[in-house]
């Protein structure tokens, strides 16, 4: 077995993610894997998007000790909500919330109405970053839904890193995963997933940073639209913060 529980195991880390490359192994296989080396120290990082209601179901099919977070901004979408609700209710799984410091009305007496149009990398520090800093610490692997061709800032993604930011395992099981093959999955297992991804909305966050795209747009055009940010922070590498937050 790789012991992978240190930084000085990168290696060992890049080793099994290009055995993982050559020899296709797949998603369910990736997730039981993780959970047969990491067992309840794995949290699947749950923002209730297509992506990660695939892998809420395959975690309750393969490896249901693996749990499952979600940040709660206090801005996610109603939607997103309910989303978290029919999941927990097909698969009896419980996500755990974390929050941040402030609640919303709190965070706008301190610094302001809106911050999120103002300065969205210090509202996404505060409501995003330093929330996700709580929930994996102390923890060996976290798993996400990122994917390869969701944007230019993700094609590297590879399906296990070594995450100095936060220090511990990073898996990517849906890395190769196309759009098509996410739905074909939540298709063909009939798994509950945000029915504003049918409303044009193909990547969802908090409600002031997120509105529909148009056919043929990019899937995360829809995201802080106007404003030259891609990315919350959640998946920057170490040192990569923007200098507003540093
Ligand atoms: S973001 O950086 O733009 O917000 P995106 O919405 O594409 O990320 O989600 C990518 C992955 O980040 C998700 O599959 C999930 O693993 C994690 N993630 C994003 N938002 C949250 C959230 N609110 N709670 C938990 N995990 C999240
Ligand atoms: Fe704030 Fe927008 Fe980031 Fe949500 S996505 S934490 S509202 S800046």
């Amino acid at each position: 077995m790789v012991e992978v529980g240190e930084p000085g195991q990168l290696a060992a880390l890049e080793e099994l993610a290009a055995g993982w490359e050559r020899e296709g192994t797949g998603a369910e296989e990736i997730v039981g894997w993780i959970s047969e080396r990491f067992g309840t120290e794995a949290l699947l990082a749950c923002s209730f998007g297509a992506e990660d209601c695939a892998l809420v179901d395959m975690i309750a099919r393969v490896a249901p000790r693996i749990g499952i977070f979600y940040l709660d901004t206090g801005l996610l979408f109603e939607e997103t909500l309910a989303t978290r609700d029919r999941l927990q209710e097909r698969y009896g799984v419980r996500p755990v919330a974390f929050r941040p410091r402030l609640t919303v009305a709190e965070q706008a007496e301190a610094h302001g109405e809106a911050l999120w149009a103002r300065e969205p990398d210090q509202c996404c520090h505060m409501r995003k970053v330093l929330p996700l800093e709580a929930a994996l610490a102390g923890r060996l692997c976290w798993i996400t839904g990122l994917r390869r061709d969701q944007a230019p800032t993700r094609r590297n993604t590879p399906l296990i890193q070594w995450d100095a930011a936060h220090r511990l395992v990073k898996c990517n099981p849906l890395a190769r995963w196309t759009a098509e093959d996410v739905w074909t999955y939540i298709r063909n297992r009939n798994v509950p997933y945000n029915p504003m991804h049918d409303r044009g909305f193909p990547s969802i966050g908090c409600w002031p940073c997120t509105r529909a795209v148009a056919a043929g747009e990019d899937p995360r055009a829809g995201r802080w639209a106007g404003t030259g940010k891609t990315e919350c922070g959640l998946h920057l590498p170490a040192g990569a913060q923007p200098e507003a937050v540093r």
